[in-house]
C-alpha cells in the first residue's frame, strides 16, 4: 500500500536519525555545512543515500513556480542570450527544464540532472551528481539555472563545475531564498549561505573567469520572495 507523506516523512527521519545524527558543521567563507566526514573521511554513499531518500520521499513536491522560470527565460534573452543548449541542476520532476525550453524561442535542448535513480522515470533528465561534468558540456552550456545547490556537499566544487561548462558570456543563475539561509542547514539541505555571502563566494572564487551582473527579484514561492543570483562567464577568455 502507498505510504502517506507523514509516513514517507517518518521513515525519512528514522533514516537521518539512525545513520547520520551526528555529523559535524563546518563553517567557513560565509558557508555553513553539514559535513559527511567521518573520521576524516568523506562519506559519499551516506551523500548520497540521503539525497536519494529525500527526494523519493518529496518526489511530488515542487520548489519552484513556473512564473519564476519565465521570468529567468526572459532575463536570458534581456541580456542578448539566445541559448542552444541549457542545464538545470537538481531537477526532481524535471519542470523546469521543460518551462525554460517553453520560453525560449526555438525550443532550445535543456537536461536536468538528478541524482536520484528517480531521474529515469522524467524526461529530459538524466541522473547525474551535479558536482561532475560530462566534457561534452565543458564551454558548451549556455545557461545553468538551480535552486538546489543547497543540497551540495562542497559548494565550491559545484560551481567550479558549473561555471567550467559555461560558453563564453554563459549565465549561471542561483535561486536565493529564506530555506538557502546558514541557520537553515540540515541533514538532506546540507549548505547555506547568505545572499550576499553567496554574492561574495562568486566574486572571489570565480572572479578571475567572470562576475555577478546583478540579483534579480523573481517573484514569490508561496509567500517568500525568491531572489536570483546571475553570475556572467567573461566573453573574452
Ligand atoms: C529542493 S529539491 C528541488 C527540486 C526542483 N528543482 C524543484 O524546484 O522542485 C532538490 C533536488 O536536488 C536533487 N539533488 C540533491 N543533490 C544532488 C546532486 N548532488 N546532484 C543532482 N541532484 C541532486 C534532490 O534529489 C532533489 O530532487
Amino acid at each position: 500500500m502507498e505510504q502517506t507523506r507523514r509516513e514517507k516523512r517518518r521513515a525519512f527521519k528514522q533514516f537521518i536519525n539512525q545513520n547520520a545524527a551526528d555529523l559535524p558543521i563546518k563553517e567557513h567563507g560565509g558557508l555553513r555545512i553539514v559535513s559527511f566526514e567521518r573520521d576524516g573521511k568523506f562519506d559519499y554513499d551516506l551523500y548520497r543515500e540521503v539525497q536519494t531518500r529525500g527526494n523519493k520521499y518529496k518526489l511530488d513536491w515542487q520548489w519552484v513556480p513556473h512564473e519564476h522560470i519565465e521570468l529567468l527565460a526572459g532575463h536570458l534573452l534581456s541580456i542578448g542570450l539566445t541559448p542552444k543548449f541549457g542545464l538545470c541542476h537538481g531537477t526532481r520532476q524535471g519542470f523546469e527544464q521543460r518551462w525554460f525550453r517553453e520560453h525560449l524561442p526555438g525550443q532550445p535542448k535543456v537536461i536536468g540532472t538528478e541524482i536520484s535513480d528517480t531521474a529515469e522515470d522524467f524526461p529530459d533528465t538524466i541522473q547525474w551528481d551535479f558536482h561532475e561534468v560530462k566534457p561534452e558540456w565543458i564551454g558548451a552550456t549556455d545557461f545553468i539555472y538551480s535552486n538546489s545547490w543547497d543540497h551540495s556537499y562542497d559548494p565550491v566544487k559545484a560551481l567550479a563545475a558549473w561555471i567550467s561548462c559555461l560558453t563564453p558570456g554563459g549565465a549561471l543563475l542561483l535561486d536565493h531564498a529564506q530555506d538557502f539561509l546558514p541557520d537553515q542547514v540540515s541533514t538532506l539541505d546540507p549548505c547555506g549561505i547568505s545572499e550576499e555571502g553567496l554574492v561574495t563566494l562568486l566574486n572571489t572564487e570565480f572572479g578571475h573567469e567572470g562576475g555577478v551582473t546583478g540579483v534579480l527579484q523573481g517573484g514569490k514561492r508561496k509567500r517568500e520572495s525568491i531572489r536570483t543570483i546571475v553570475y556572467r562567464k567573461n566573453d573574452h577568455l
